[in-house]
């Protein structure tokens, strides 16, 4: 048989898989395959329908990863939800378009990765968008903007959904939240994030429905002779060459299909998209990772690189309901971002003093969690740059999601920043088995105090008026159930029985210099090899307050560039 044989072949058609294929298929010289578990969505109602949220969640477009037994969240599983289609998780996601704050992509900067600041991603957030200007009666239902926040020639569509709820609702949440403290934000896109915003969403506006990374970047290119997408095609590992070079040499990837095993071939590079919960399975099970866990399942160890899959930032999400006095038509899109001094008032120095003083504790724990691989002084620098982000920055605390929908209003929440630090690493030599994910959801006592503390701020927000007004009696968890004034340990027991994870996976692959316990370097190229490079959700180092979608197409976009300069194409 003949062996195909690529420029690039890239692991995963998902969200940031599917940007760099295109780019680098923009060169009709260059050949590009993608291999893709899952398969085409483009006419999946599940997918397409802009009020579908969750109607995709447990079908075979759902990888649903279970986690293994939360310990200190009561000791249950969560499951891991991510899209398995062309355009990956963007096709299941709930389509909110939100960046970061500047500080926050300063931070990588800060840390040692050449080149990753605000100012330097900027432009890659604006040439990834096609902004697309709300209507007359968009703005009047709270669409807002500075067109120079936003580009307009680039491939995903963002905006707001052609009906936004009732045009009476954002003078009255604006009027509320001012009486504690939180502004309006005209744009959350600027880099400031703090706020009540109407934020925009990946959407076609004029068609009304889900724009995703595949109708972005793959369905209007599908034609590019160049450019090969291989569906319903696992990935299974990496190919190394023989050559005993200093540096290990990707020459193709392993993959398993209806017709059986065979290896895409790649002659410049390997480019991992899988995910934050597979791209670092797929690095051990290709011996690149810690040798403690490749030795116990046989595998040959190519790079030592011990922190592969340490690092996992998740949130927890978790919501309050209130019954509904108004009918609400209309696609919500209002969220509330405040920051700790928002939240806490004249408390929060004590809150900064508490996480301060708690953080050493906090870094012996991870450290010792990680399977020997990462050091406490490393992760208590990562804890002082949270540290500053939250409390001097001033970065949002906790996004708050209101959901007016029909004759109930509820709201979802999830802390922004908690300080638990997980793992995710391969249980098998197998490579369709589930690899081990950990969050260590609620593992410090800080972050279970903040999912506390945001709800009983969402309760001030809702007894206020002219919230207040607007709905009748809070039905979960409900004030009979759970007082204000429950102790503590009450208060812990709902959050540990009611939250999910909020699907936002990072870090596993980090973008930090090696003695800091990164994974890839700021090219986002694998540390001992010559030419694997992880280009997702992974290698984001610190989780940032926005969705994640907006900074992930951006990474995606200017590591495009650097591996254009870097072959000259
Ligand atoms: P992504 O998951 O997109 O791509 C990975 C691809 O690799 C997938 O297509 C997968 O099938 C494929 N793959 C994996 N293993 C493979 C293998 N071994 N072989 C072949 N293919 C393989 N973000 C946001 O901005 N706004 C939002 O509102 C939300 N909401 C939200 C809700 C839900 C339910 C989820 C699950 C997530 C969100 N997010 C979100 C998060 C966001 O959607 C997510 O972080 C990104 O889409 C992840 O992009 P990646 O490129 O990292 O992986």
């Amino acid at each position: 048989a003949n062996t195909p044989i690529y420029d690039f072949v890239i692991v995963g058609g998902g969200t940031s898989g599917l940007v760099v294929a295109n780019r680098l298929s923009e060169n009709k010289d260059i050949t590009v395959a993608v291999i893709e578990a899952g398969d085409s969505v483009f006419s999946n109602p599940n997918v397409t329908n802009v009020n579908g949220y969750g109607r995709a969640f447990g079908t075979n477009i759902d990888w649903a990863y279970p986690t293994e037994p939360q310990i200190y969240a009561g000791g249950g599983r969560q499951i891991m939800r991510a899209g398995k289609a062309i355009g990956g998780t963007s096709t299941i996601n709930g389509m909110a378009y939100t960046r970061a704050q500047d500080v926050q992509i300063d931070a990588w900067e800060q840390v040692g990765n050449d080149g990753w600041n605000w100012k330097s991603l900027f432009p890659y957030f604006t040439k990834s968008e096609e902004f697309q200007i709300p209507t007359r009666n968009q703005i009047s239902r709270g669409a807002d903007y500075y067109i120079t926040y936003h580009g307009e020639n680039g491939n995903l569509k963002v905006g707001w959904p052609s009906l936004i709820t009732n045009r009476t609702l954002l003078p009255l949440l604006d009027q509320t939240f001012n009486q504690l403290g939180v502004p309006f934000n005209r744009d959350v896109n600027g880099g400031r994030m703090v706020g009540l915003t109407s934020h925009p969403d990946t959407v076609d506006s004029t068609e009304n429905i889900r724009e995703d990374a595949a109708r972005a970047y793959y369905w209007p290119y599908q034609n590019r002779s160049n450019l090969k997408i291989l569906t319903n095609t696992f990935a299974n590992k990496i190919i190394w060459s023989n050559d005993t070079r200093s540096e290990a040499t990707a020459v193709g990837v392993e993959v398993k299909n209806s017709r059986g095993v065979q290896t895409i071939y790649a002659s410049k590079e390997v480019i991992l998209a899988a995910g934050a919960v597979k791209s670092p399975a797929i690095l051990e099970l290709s011996g690149v990772g810690n040798p403690d866990i490749l030795r116990k399942y046989n595998i040959t160890v190519k790079v030592n690189i011990p922190t592969v899959g340490e690092n996992l930032q998740d949130q927890t999400n978790n919501g309050i309901n209130y019954q509904g006095l108004e009918f609400w038509l209309g696609s919500p899109t209002f969220s509330v971002l405040p920051s700790a001094n928002q939240l806490y008032g004249s408390n929060v120095s004590n809150v900064a003093a508490y996480v301060k003083s708690s953080m050493t504790e906090y870094a012996k724990v991870v450290a010792n969690s990680s399977n020997g691989a990462v050091s406490e002084a490393n992760i208590l620098e990562a804890f002082q740059v949270q540290h500053d982000l939250i409390f001097k920055s001033q970065v949002p605390y906790a996004e708050i999601v209101l959901l007016p929908i029909l004759d109930s209003f509820s709201v979802e929440y999830w802390p922004l920043l908690p300080f638990a630090r997980g793992n995710v690493h391969i249980k098998s030599a197998d490579p369709s088995a589930t690899p081990a994910i950990n969050p260590n959801f609620f593992q410090f006592s800080q972050d279970l105090d903040a999912q506390v503390d945001v709800a009983k701020f969402i309760r001030k927000a809702f007894s206020t008026n002219p919230l207040n007004d607007l709905v009748g009696d809070e039905f979960a968890p409900g004030l009979d159930n759970l007082p204000n004034d429950a102790p503590a340990s009450e208060w812990n027991d709902w959050v540990k029985s009611n939250y999910r994870t909020n699907y936002h996976p990072v870090g596993t692959a980090s973008m930090l210099p090696r003695e800091k316990g990164g994974v890839v370097s700021s090219t986002l190229k694998v540390y001992g090899t010559k030419n694997v490079r992880v280009v997702d959700a992974s290698i984001i180092p610190f989780q940032v307050c926005g969705h994640l979608t907006a900074t992930i197409y951006a990474v995606a976009e200017k590591v495009s560039d650097a591996i254009k300069n870097r072959y000259r194409i």
